[in-house]
């Protein structure tokens, strides 16, 4: 029997104190196919555990993961930020941190060093420290490649990216929300482990992408959370059409949305997906594309384009046939080409 098939490594208590958080082995039982887990190792060698860990940029990222790692035992130790006010928020909200003047004091006092900056400045950054071997630099921006951090690598640091899938309104917010949240990892070596290890010390799960896969990944993110929040401004503004105002309109609508969400968790795509694509109502649809040549003709554009991309979720849910989505097809994009037709005229003219 394939050893591999009996034992299940997992994390039992991840809100424990790092030293003392326990690996378990699932170990089956062979006569009911149940099993138990036991206990057998705490992680007091583990590397994480000693490393000195600083923080260049005590924004919202960089204050709520300094936050929750402490609280996991990490010990975060040296912290520096555009503005002594902020850093020092940071310590007050973390305790024991060392707060210093300048990049390369936190990274000449540190083992790992997170750069939470704003994006743009993480290559200001990386120009002006003078880095050393064997540290561990890592940033959390979701759209920067590991580039950015060419200048450590090239002294010998090891270098990552520790992104959270998430979006975070505020530093409570993130505090809150950096539980259940994926965390796309950039590394090799001992350094990925290092951060899978942290990923998992913040009830969180990690992916690992490879060189060349930041920009899909970050544009996905980008359709996910913030083209929904352009989606429901455009749904607020057509209720602006009949007179209900936006906060109104939100209040209606968030239902509806948390709704769909769910339906996405419980029975994921496409069996989420409902409205006229889904049941096939041609004539609804062509309703909907007179009316907003009416109230909203900047945004049938949108609409088509969106209408296009939910045809094959639709047949992949079954519900329609093949000749149901060529006639959507068909309406949709015969109106999209009145209109870049009509644009095209309005830029002669
Ligand atoms: N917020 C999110 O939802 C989210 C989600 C995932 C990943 N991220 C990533 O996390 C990183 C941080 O984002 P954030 O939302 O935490 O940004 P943020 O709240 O704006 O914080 C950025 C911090 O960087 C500091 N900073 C800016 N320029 C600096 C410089 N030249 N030297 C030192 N410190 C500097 C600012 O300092 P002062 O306050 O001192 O002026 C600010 O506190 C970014 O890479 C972002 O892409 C953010």
């Amino acid at each position: 029997m394939d050893l591999s098939s009996l034992f299940w490594v997992s994390r039992l208590d991840r809100k424990r104190p790092r030293r003392q958080v326990k690996r378990s082995i699932f170990v089956p039982s062979l006569v009911n196919g149940e099993g138990i887990f036991f206990a057998i190792s705490s992680h007091g060698d583990n590397k994480m555990g000693k490393l000195k860990i600083g923080f260049i940029g005590a924004g919202t990222v960089g204050t709520a993961l300094a936050v929750r790692l402490k609280r996991q035992g990490y010990d975060i130790a040296a912290v520096t930020s555009r503005s002594l006010s902020s850093a020092r928020r940071l310590n007050e909200m973390t305790g024991d941190v060392v707060v210093y003047n300048t990049p390369q004091e936190v990274a000449d006092h540190t083992d790992l060093v997170f750069i939470t900056t704003t994006d743009d400045a993480i290559q200001l950054i990386v120009d002006a420290v003078r880095w050393h071997q064997g540290k561990y630099v890592v940033h959390c921006s979701g759209a920067d490649s590991l580039d950015v951090l060419e200048p450590a690598r090239m002294v010998g640091a090891q270098v990552g990216s520790f992104h959270p899938l998430q979006t975070f309104a505020s530093i409570q917010k993130a505090i809150d929300n950096l539980s259940g949240s994926t965390f796309a990892l950039e590394a090799e070596g001992a350094l990925l482990e290092q951060l899978k290890e942290l990923a998992l010390s913040l009830e969180g799960r990690w992916i690992k992408l490879d060189a060349g896969d930041k920009a899909a990944y970050h544009a996905a993110a980008v359709i996910t959370s913030n083209y929904l929040v352009t989606l429901v401004k455009l749904a607020t503004d057509l209720w602006g059409s009949f007179g209900i105002p936006a906060d109104q309109a939100i209040q209606a609508l968030l239902p509806l949305l948390k709704g769909t969400l769910n339906n996405i968790e419980n029975l994921s795509v496409p069996n989420a997906l409902t409205g006229p694509i889904a049941r096939g109502d041609i004539g609804t649809v062509q309703i909907h594309l007179n009316t907003l040549k009416e109230t909203a003709p900047a945004i049938i554009p949108a609409y088509c384009q969106l209408g296009l991309q939910t045809i094959p979720v639709a047949l992949a849910k079954g519900k329609i046939n093949e000749n149901q989505a060529k006639e959507l097809e068909d309406i949709l994009h015969q109106t999209l080409k009145t209109f870049s037709e009509r644009d095209e005229k309005c830029v002669q003219c």
